[in-house]
Formats: C-alpha cells, sequence, structure tokens
C-alpha cells in the first residue's frame, strides 16, 4: 500500500457519510428531493407514477382499493400482461435489436437475446405450454439454475397468465416436492444439470427424486438440456425435452393474456417460523409497477444501461431486479450462471470490464467475501464504466460499504444499501442515488410513499437514536397480497403484532428489528423471529431442526445463527443424542446429510454441538438467546431464570474447544 493509499483508508475508515458525486446526480432519474412531499401529500395517488411505468390493456379505476384490508388491492379494474410489457412494447416501440439478456455461462459461453429474440423465444415456449395442457391460473413450478431458458419460462408463463412457482435450484428435492404440493402444481420446468466450477452437476436426478414425492398427479415435465453431451439422462413418459418442444413451435404468436391487476403473477415460498414455507402472492398490476419504479428510481436503471443484478433468480431479488424490474423499463440485463470465484477471484471483474456494466447490485456476503480475497483481483480490471453500485438481503457493515465504495466504485458511484423482503416485492428501505447523503451501515430512509416507521414493543414511534421493530404503516403496490390458499396465516404472520384491528387500523410486521437516527435514517437490525440469515438467504430454524430431528439418534435438537465473517450468519445445531447412542463425526455426518437432503447445502450447519442437554427455562422453554450468545462468543446473559443454567457453562466450553 503507497502512502497515499493508506491516508485514503484512514480517512474513509473515519467518514460517516458521502454525498452523491455532481455527476451522478445531473443525470439520475430522480434527483429533485421534492419527491418525499410530494407522495406524502398525494398518497396513494402518487403511485399512478409507478402505474404510468406501464402500458395497461385497460386502465384501473382505483389507485388503492381497502375495503377489505389488509387484503389491499391496486389498480383494480386495470387490465396488463407482465410479459408484453417487459418485451412486446419494447419491440414495437423500436428496441427489437437492444440486447435484452446478455447471459455468460461458466464455461465462458455466452448468449445474447435482444428483446426480439427474447420475445420469439417466449412466444415459442408460451405455444409449447398451452400445447403441453397448461391454462391460465394453472402454477407452472420451475426449478433451474441461472440459465436464459428459466427468465423465458418466467414470461412464457406470464404471457399465457399461468403463474410460475421457482423454486432455487440448489434446494434439495424434499423442498422442491413441498413446494409443488402446497402449490397444487402440475407441471414442472426444469433441466439435465448445469456447471459449477468447471464440473457438470447433475440436477434432473435431484428433480426426478423430488417428483416421487409429489402427492398428487403431476401431468408434464419439460428439461432443458444444459449439458449436452456432458450428461445424459433418460427422459420419464411425461417428460419433453424443451428444444423439441420449442421447435415445434418456433414462429408461432401468442397474444399475451390480458390479466387483472389483482391476478397473480407468481409465488414464491420463503422460509418462516414453521417447518412449512410461506407462499408469497404477488399479482400483475402492483408488483410490476413497484418493480419498475424501483428499478428507475432507486436502481437508476436506463434503457441504454448494462444493468447486472448478481442475485440468483431463484429468489426474489432474482425476480424483481434481473427479470421483471429491469425488463419492464426496456434495459440490458446482464445474467451470469457460475461463482465468483471460477475460473478466478476476479470473474465478477472481468464480466464488468467485457460488458461495460453501468450498475453492479449484489449482497454484502458477496462484498465481504471479495474484501478478504483482497484488492489485487479487482485491480487487475478497468470498472470504470460502473456508475451505481447497490447492496441487498442483510446489513451491511460499514467496513464492507466503504470497501466496496472505494475498490470497486473508484469513489465515484454513489452505493444504495436496500432493504426490503420476498413480502414487499421490491425495495421499502433506501437512500435515492440522486438525493440522499449515504451513510455506511444504515439503509437510509424509506422510500417515498413508503410509511416505515421504527415503534416499540407497544407501537409507538421510538425517538432519534433508539431501537425498536421495523413497521409499515400504509400499504404500497409491491406489497403481497396473501400466503397462498392460507389468509389465516397471512394475518397471523404480518399483521396482528401492531395492527388495530378494531379501529380497521393495519400495521404491517416484517419482524425485523431496527435503529432510528435524527436524520431518519434506518438502520436494520436483522430478524426477531426464528429464520437466520446465511448469506443474505432467508432459513426457519425450525425447517433446519425438523430435518435435524428427523436423524437417527437424534433426540432434540436447537438451532441457532451464530455470527460468521462471510456469511453474516451461519448455522449453529445444538444437539441432544438418544439414549444408545454416541456424538461423534458419524451422528454429525448423518445430520449434515440430513439437513441437505431436506433443504439443501445453504442450510448445512457451521458447527454441530452435542450435549446432554439444553438450556431451557423453567416452563421448558429453549433459550435461544443464550445459544445465539454462544454461537457467536458473546458475553452471556442471565442464566439464573434457567432450569438447568450448569449446562450453559459446559456448552460454552465445548464451542470454544472446538
Ligand atoms: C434482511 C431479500 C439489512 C431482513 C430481498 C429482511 C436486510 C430479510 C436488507 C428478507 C438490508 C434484506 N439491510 N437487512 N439492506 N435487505 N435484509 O425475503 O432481515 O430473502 O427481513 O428478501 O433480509 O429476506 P428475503
Amino acid at each position: 500500500m503507497t502512502r497515499e493509499n493508506a491516508g485514503l483508508e484512514a480517512r474513509l475508515a473515519e467518514q460517516e457519510s458521502f454525498e452523491p458525486p455532481e455527476s451522478f446526480v445531473e443525470q439520475a432519474n430522480v434527483a429533485d428531493e421534492g419527491i418525499y412531499d410530494e407522495f406524502e401529500e398525494n398518497w396513494p395517488a402518487c403511485w399512478e407514477q409507478a402505474a404510468d411505468l406501464l402500458d395497461w390493456d385497460e386502465p384501473y379505476d382505483t389507485v388503492l382499493e381497502d375495503d377489505d384490508a389488509p387484503f389491499y388491492e391496486w389498480f383494480t379494474g386495470g387490465r396488463l400482461n407482465a410479459s408484453a410489457n417487459c418485451l412486446d412494447r419494447h419491440v414495437e416501440n423500436g428496441a427489437k435489436n437492444r440486447a435484452a439478456i446478455k447471459w455468460e455461462g461458466e464455461l465462458g459461453e455466452t448468449r445474447t437475446y435482444t428483446y426480439g429474440d427474447l420475445l420469439y423465444e417466449v412466444e415459442a415456449f408460451a405455444a409449447a405450454l398451452r400445447d403441453l395442457g397448461v391454462e391460465e391460473d394453472d402454477v407452472v413450478t420451475l426449478y433451474m439454475p441461472m440459465i436464459p431458458e428459466l427468465p423465458i419460462a418466467m414470461l412464457a408463463c406470464a404471457r399465457i397468465g399461468a403463474p410460475h412457482s421457482v423454486v432455487f435450484a440448489g434446494f434439495s428435492a424434499d423442498a422442491l416436492a413441498t413446494r409443488m404440493n402446497a402449490a397444487d402444481s402440475e407441471y414442472l420446468v426444469t433441466c439435465d444439470g448445469y456447471y459449477r466450477r468447471g464440473d457438470a452437476l447433475d440436477h434432473l436426478s435431484k428433480a426426478n427424486e423430488g417428483l416421487g414425492d409429489v402427492e398428487h398427479e403431476v401431468e408434464d415435465v419439460v428439461v432443458v438440456d444444459r449439458l449436452g453431451d456432458a450428461m445424459d439422462h433418460d427422459l420419464a413418459g411425461n417428460q419433453h425435452d424443451y428444444g423439441d418442444l420449442v421447435d415445434a413451435h418456433r414462429g408461432e404468436t401468442v397474444d399475451p393474456v390480458s390479466r387483472d391487476a389483482e391476478d397473480m403473477l407468481f409465488l414464491m415460498y420463503t422460509s418462516g417460523t414453521t417447518g412449512q414455507p410461506k407462499g408469497v402472492k404477488h399479482t400483475t398490476g402492483g408488483y410490476l409497477a413497484y418493480t419498475a419504479w424501483t428499478s428507475h428510481a432507486v436502481l437508476d436503471v436506463k434503457p441504454e444501461d448494462t444493468y447486472w443484478c448478481a442475485a440468483d433468480i431463484g429468489w426474489i431479488t432474482g425476480h424483481s431486479y434481473i427479470v421483471y424490474g429491469p425488463l419492464a423499463l426496456g434495459t440490458t440485463t446482464l445474467m451470469y450462471e457460475g461463482t465468483p470465484d471460477y475460473p478466478e477471484k476476479d470473474r465478477m471483474w472481468e464480466l464488468v470490464e467485457k460488458n461495460d456494466v453501468d450498475i453492479f447490485y449484489t449482497a454484502p456476503t458477496a462484498i465481504r467475501a471479495f474484501m478478504k480475497w483482497g484488492t489485487e483481483y479487482p485491480d487487475r480490471h478497468d470498472l470504470s464504466s460502473l456508475r451505481l453500485l447497490g447492496t441487498v438481503g442483510e446489513p451491511i457493515n460499514p467496513r464492507a460499504w466503504k470497501w466496496y465504495y472505494e475498490h470497486i466504485g473508484g469513489g465515484e458511484c454513489p452505493i444504495v444499501d436496500t432493504w426490503w423482503q420476498t413480502e414487499t416485492g421490491g425495495m421499502m428501505v433506501t437512500t435515492l442515488p440522486g438525493i440522499n447523503t449515504m451513510k455506511p451501515g444504515s439503509a437510509g430512509p424509506p422510500l417515498p410513499g413508503i410509511d416505515a416507521r421504527v415503534v416499540d414493543a407497544q407501537g409507538e414511534t421510538v425517538e432519534a437514536g433508539n431501537a425498536g421493530y421495523l413497521t409499515v404503516q400504509k400499504p404500497w403496490p409491491g406489497m403481497l397480497r396473501t400466503l397462498y390458499n392460507n389468509d389465516e396465516r397471512f394475518l397471523n404472520e404480518y399483521w396482528r403484532e401492531y395492527s388495530d384491528e378494531e379501529a380497521d387500523e393495519w400495521v404491517y410486521f416484517p419482524e425485523d428489528g431496527a435503529k432510528i437516527d435524527e436524520d431518519g435514517f434506518i438502520t436494520v437490525l436483522g430478524r426477531v423471529d426464528d429464520v437466520i440469515n446465511v448469506s443474505g438467504h432467508r432459513l426457519g430454524t425450525m425447517e433446519i431442526e425438523s430435518a435435524i430431528v428427523g436423524t437417527e439418534g437424534v433426540a432434540e435438537a436447537a438451532v441457532v445463527g451464530g455470527d460468521h465473517e462471510i456469511k453474516g450468519e451461519a448455522v449453529y445445531a445444538y444437539v441432544i443424542p438418544e439414549d444408545g447412542y454416541e456424538g461423534g463425526d458419524d451422528l454429525e455426518a448423518a445430520i449434515v446429510e440430513g439437513v441437505e437432503d431436506a433443504i439443501g447445502p445453504i442450510a448445512r450447519p457451521e458447527e454441530v454441538v452435542f450435549t446432554p442437554e439444553l438450556p431451557k427455562t423453567r416452563s421448558g422453554k429453549i433459550m435461544r438467546r443464550l445459544l445465539e450468545d454462544i454461537a457467536s462468543d458473546n458475553e452471556l446473559g442471565d442464566t439464573s431464570t434457567l432450569r438447568n443454567p450448569e449446562i450453559v457453562d459446559e456448552i460454552a466450553a465445548e464451542v470454544q474447544g472446538n
């Protein structure tokens, strides 16, 4: 490090706020701070600005319908089609030859789909799906990695009005079956396999195993041949080769089905506090308007940009900000199949340079990994095409923020730290990059029109400088409408905590803790429920516990999150072996395998701690907080209310000994 650099590092380390560069402000999509007042004074009509970013087949009559709150409806009476908004209108408006998706395969192959190409592919696959018998409102499950056929299938479903339910490819066979069962989904689109670090991975065998546990009849399965000769599978009777199907329908036109604004666009299952994942329902009008609006206002996306969100489409971030938001705005969205360290740790920066990426959006866990690998990797590349950086999924520590700002953004790109959730559909709390000062570690103020507040346990707004619970006190267009087939759970999970139901005043509770400062900036502290956030991915401790308890030789288990340098949080499992079983390497291996089978490798415990007892209160409740403190190596809190306080020291000694 040169002396000059050392000086800069030291200055950055102390700097607590950053102004957006003038060069950015001058060209920003949104740069007038009057927008905050304008949205407040004109709420909910302000959301017409979001709806105006879309083309409607039929105009809506009402912006917000709240008769049946909290089952809100947005843009009621309006009709539109999401695939027409993401494709047809751009083709008609002269962007036929603009790249819509640029795909970078892990082995170095590339594919570019212009808006014209993408429409052609989507129509062919939409025709194929219809031919198989898929009808409007049938849920089609997509179990696919980061290959172009995934967004093609999503848009084909949207075109014919069939909601999709994407299951992250890293999830296990069991997880696939649970989601297909919950959604009663009779159609699956998957692939033979994909590449990871240069190796061909089998995916279809996992899909087939999952299909074996689907309780209803599955009509058809479509299999994309990603691996060619690298892997051969025999297809079962109801399984079709994607390429053959599409070839049979090439050149067909499929008129986009006009959907009601409130018709379901997709379902996305996310982890909750029970073992059963929650089927979050998003709609066509509100969701698409909201993702388009936030892509415009926060990500500053412009049609001529090359925009890269390095998430996986299997999670909400990929749905909203790789597929729907950017394509609705007619930009070029980059999709990368592989891992950031293959073939070398400069892969991301190589792709930024090669594609002249303007906007880059990723998770803090990735930034912490880049930081650990060192600056030599970004330094190898010219990253001057970048204009804006973003983060999502978990809190970002100021050190990682500053590293990102300096070494990736070259001190010239604003960073948006965006707080939101699967349920919110799009960003909720973040700075607007052309307007706000940035404070590393703090997401920012609520977006215009978003009434997010930090409250205490009684629901009273806390004073600046204090911590409490994050709430959202007015509805917004991108919000989930319900949990699929489970209105009661929707009410219980999100609305019962702080609403005054008699007064018909509804407060959404995202189950995050947060702090607010004197400028109204919100720092999100993390989940307050039994959900842990590993590398930006939500995992329910109950789901993991039930997988562990299902392992032979396990009597009882408690799973908590503990601090982790790269992942943010990691899974810690405290396990009581059954009588006659030894807690040792064999049982640990069986537990890890059980978790991978039930959920997937992302949920694999970082550490399995065997113990004869778990710390419990006198009423028999496991004291998870103490287990969390042990996992994070924090000072241990009060143990006097425990029935068995002595066990805490024993467990702590065991963990620290490891
Ligand atoms: C956490 C991902 C701090 C939070 C889009 C939330 C964050 C959960 C941030 C949702 C952020 C997301 N700062 N925490 N910028 N963004 N979170 O549903 O705990 O996978 O409730 O959606 O991630 O995770 P989900």
